[in-house]
């Protein structure tokens, strides 16, 4: 999963249809008439994609969306745990909201998302702003608890469950280019990856009844949109059974499925787990023009060791067989990864394997980090964050360097090739240009032509390339 830190503000591209839906139910119910929610999102795209859901479940409330903090009567924010440096960036937030709730006394704020999860109602001892603390499974019950805090009783729910997958629940797209979507498959991780803190905060895996993955995608297909990516913890290990007929769908057989629905809706997915990645997945990928050729495969680590005291469950030799299986089954296939530098115990020699399996792996992005200890993780208990932090960010700054060098050399390889891009919208820097994704999932801006707009597909020739972006030209 692709980890962002970004603070996600709402925006008016709010889909019309919903707001005009709530609009009817305030009329009818009665309910919060007028009542306006701000929401903020840190983490991973699962937190963003939870957001969604969020505003949903408000929106039936009668809450409907502002960007602007200081106009709305209650303030969200879905925080991340994974690192020390995502919870700090989490209460610095709380600080501004601090100020905004001073200014308007009756504003609620509310802590969602794994933060919550993670110190429950010790959140609200130590943030006295805080009036809500809700975990990621306990969404359906912010209208009791949005009641609560409004008559003045500050309310944590932070239940996890073996079954919620939110699967009736029509997102409300947030910060929307309306052109991609995620689509969450599934919840929680089964993992017991030593460093992480997410089996903790998102409980147990569960997989989400696949017709309704089907139906929210082909939704979005016919409001226009033209990508959805499909999001779980661990993609490659969802498993639906059929209740009544035992029948199951695996990950391979629900991304045909969502394929099939239409040739110009690109399918893509996050995050692949290197032992559960299949051949039966990248032959259906290889078989589906419209499954985009790009695999996030986190490494973590190059070396068996440290791989083992992470407790991935490959070593650096699987890693390896299932690269080279990708480029195999699908040559122009690109891969990314994650990278964990300094991990506890981890010497020079074993630091050098994880610059070697960049270059074995020719990864076109990567996620880089240095080792944060979190608490309560199996790591945390029996391992000694024992790495100076000058070492890991050292380590880091090598890591870096290296996947630079070979994002730029991959790059340059795609100056002179033509790719079928689907258009996202105007680059950031100029509205004479576009901006637009091919297969490989890498962006490449291009100037305006003809009547072409956000939502097709054109050619793009690349022409040129730094390490971060492709520029290139419309090929008529
Ligand atoms: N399910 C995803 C991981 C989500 S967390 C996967 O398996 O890829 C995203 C990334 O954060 C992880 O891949 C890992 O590289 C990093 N990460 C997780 N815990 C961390 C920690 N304690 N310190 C540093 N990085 C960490
Ligand atoms: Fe964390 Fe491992 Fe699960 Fe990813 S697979 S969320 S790194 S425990
Ligand atoms: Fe995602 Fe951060 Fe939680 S990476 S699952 S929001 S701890």
């Amino acid at each position: 999963m692709e980890p962002k830190s970004s603070a996600t503000l709402m925006d008016k591209s709010i889909d019309e249809s919903k707001q005009g839906d709530v609009f009817v139910k305030e009329q009818m119910l009665g309910k919060e008439q007028g009542k306006r929610f701000y929401i903020e999102s840190y983490g991973c795209q699962m937190n963003f994609s939870d957001s969604e859901i969020v505003a949903s479940i408000l929106g039936d409330m009668g809450y409907s969306p502002t960007p602007h903090m200081e106009q709305s009567d209650l303030i969200l924010i879905n925080t991340c745990s994974i690192r020390e440096k995502a919870e700090d960036t989490v209460r610095k937030r709380l600080r501004v909201f601090d100020k905004v709730k001073a200014e308007r006394p009756g504003t609620l704020v509310g802590v969602l998302g794994c933060m919550a999860e993670r110190l429950k109602k010790k959140l609200l001892e130590q943030e006295q702003l805080v009036d809500m603390v809700v975990g990621p499974d306990a969404y359906r019950s912010l209208p009791q608890l949005v009641a609560d805090a409004s008559g003045g009783d500050k309310g944590v729910n932070v239940l996890l469950s073996r079954e919620e997958t939110y699967a009736d629940i029509n997102p409300i797209r947030l910060n929307s280019n309306g052109v991609t979507a995620f689509i969450s498959i599934m919840r929680g991780c089964n993992n017991m990856c030593s460093f992480c803190i997410v089996p903790f905060t998102r409980g147990r895996e569960r997989s989400r009844e696949p017709f309704s993955i089907v139906a929210e995608a082909t939704e979005l297909f016919n409001k226009g949109f033209r990508e959805v990516t499909l999001l779980g913890q661990n993609v490659d290990s969802f498993l639906w059974k059929n209740p009544e007929t035992e029948e199951t769908v695996n990950f391979a057989q629900l991304m045909e499925m969502v394929a099939l629905i239409h040739p110009d809706l690109r399918v893509r997915f996050s995050t692949s787990h290197p032992k559960d990645i299949t051949d039966e997945v990248l032959h259906t990928m290889a078989k589906y023009e419209n499954i985009c050729n790009y695999i996030h495969l986190p490494v973590q680590s190059g070396n068996s060791r440290v791989l083992k005291l992470m407790n991935r469950t490959y070593d650096r030799e699987w890693y390896k067989e299932r690269v080279e299986s990708i480029y195999r089954i699908i040559p122009d296939c690109a891969i990314s990864s994650d990278m964990i530098a300094g991990f506890c115990t981890e010497t020079e020699e074993e630091h050098q394997d994880t610059l070697s399996i960049m270059e074995f792996a020719q990864y076109s992005m990567s996620y880089m980090f240095f080792y944060s200890e979190r608490p309560g993780t199996l790591a945390a208990k029996k391992f000694e964050d024992d790495i100076p932090l000058e070492v890991k960010k050292r380590r880091l700054q090598e890591i870096i360097r290296l996947q630079n060098q070979i994002s730029f050399k991959q790059n340059q390889k795609d100056i002179g090739k033509t790719f079928k891009v689907l258009i996202e919208g105007d680059s950031k820097k100029s509205d004479q240009d576009f901006k637009g994704r091919n297969s490989q999932n890498k962006m490449i801006i291009f100037p305006k032509n003809g009547g072409l707009k956000a939502g097709d597909y054109c050619e793009v020739k690349v022409t040129n390339a730094s390490s971060a972006t492709l520029k290139g030209e419309i090929i008529q």
